[in-house]
């Protein structure tokens, strides 16, 4: 039963896909980039989050089955940071619920954690009613997960990793909305399942111990430079190629790590391949892939028919997106009856 002055709110958000990849911090605890990253927001995989502010007791239900688990606790933990930036910081948080689902395998490398930090802190901001300025939502929701501060944006978005070392400057900024460029996401699907291994926990091993990592970190604002260039001209080629190449970099630096990060599949490189055969036939389409072994196509509207047969005909499980809006409120939040 909520309590007497509960207020719920529901949001949606979508995920996003980097085409300049952010991986590695260079600062843990506010979760701040070591790489500056350039991604688009997709649609329609979306996540819908609904969080009442003043519940019985803290509850967090996951795609319909309640959660007790690391995830439920990253999500309070944001509640926690919500509670301490009102205006009446000082009180106690009062017990939450949050329900929150995705129409999209979660943990899979498909971004969930993008889209479902970007609806929670949008919901959360709504229900706790403490209407937070945009760049204190956004960097909320770079510290439950980094790539979510991009969400939270529609369209063409970069993350820059800032200067100031509160990361008052380090969060997504649209450079380009959903409608200045028709391209098409094509995501071919290998595992539906969670990843083995987190892209939190696997950037920071990383970290650690690849020899590589410093030269992928050397490579990253050079290639956000150019990507943002491309996206601004819409100039497909020069955005493919940076894509696929920051994607294949950053792979090379958790392969590189001791023991390796290989998220790869037997499928991966099929599906790496036909993108490869397209270009040589000339159909233009490039390739990127996140901390999963799903691969993602990034080309013009007009081609995603052809590649979408090439890549079912090669047994590949294909799903095409569209560039996707901001994180939204889906209604005002409402007072809920006890
Ligand atoms: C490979 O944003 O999930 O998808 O900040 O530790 O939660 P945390 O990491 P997360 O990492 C995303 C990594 C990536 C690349 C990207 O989205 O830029």
């Amino acid at each position: 039963m909520p309590a007497d002055n509960a207020c719920s709110a529901t949001a949606i958000a979508h995920p996003n896909i980097a085409l300049c990849k952010y991986w590695g911090k260079r600062d843990a605890a506010l979760n701040l980039p070591s790489t500056p990253s350039l991604s688009l927001t997709l649609a329609p995989f979306r996540t819908r989050t609904t969080v009442t502010w003043g519940a019985e007791t803290d509850c967090v239900v996951f795609n319909g089955v309640e959660n007790t688990g690391e995830e439920s606790r990253k999500i309070l933990l944001t509640l926690d940071r919500v509670a301490r930036s009102m205006a009446t910081a000082g009180a106690p948080r009062p017990p939450c619920r949050v329900e929150t689902e995705n129409d999209f395998p979660t943990a899979a490398g498909l971004a969930s954690s993008a889209s479902g930090f970007a609806a929670l802190v949008v919901a959360a901001d709504a229900a706790a009613r403490t209407r937070l300025p945009d760049a204190t939502l956004a960097a909320l929701a770079r510290q439950g997960s980094g790539s979510a501060t991009r969400s939270l944006q529609g369209g063409w978005v970069e993350w820059p990793i800032g200067e100031r070392p509160d990361g008052a400057d380090s969060h997504g900024r649209q450079i380009a909305a959903a409608d200045h460029w028709d391209v098409r996401m094509l995501v071919v699907l290998v595992r539906s399942g969670p990843k083995e291994i987190g892209s939190t926990e696997g950037m920071n091993h990383t970290m650690r111990t690849s020899p590589y990592y410093p030269a992928w970190v050397a490579g990253a604002a050079e290639d956000v430079v150019q990507a943002r260039a491309a996206v601004l001209g819409r100039d497909l080629e020069r955005l493919g190629r940076v894509t696929e190449r920051s994607a294949l970099r950053m792979h090379a630096s958790m392969i590189a790590a001791d023991p390796a990060v290989l998220y790869w599949k037997p499928e991966t490189l099929l599906a790496l391949e036909v993108v490869r055969a397209a270009r040589r036939s000339g159909v233009p389409a490039w390739a990127t892939m996140d901390a999963g072994p799903n691969v993602k196509v990034l080309c013009e509207a007009a081609d995603s028919g052809v590649l979408v047969e090439r890549l079912r005909g090669a047994g590949l499980d294909v799903q095409v997106l569209v560039p996707g809006g901001p994180a939204r409120l889906l209604e005002p939040a409402t007072a809920t009856s006890p």
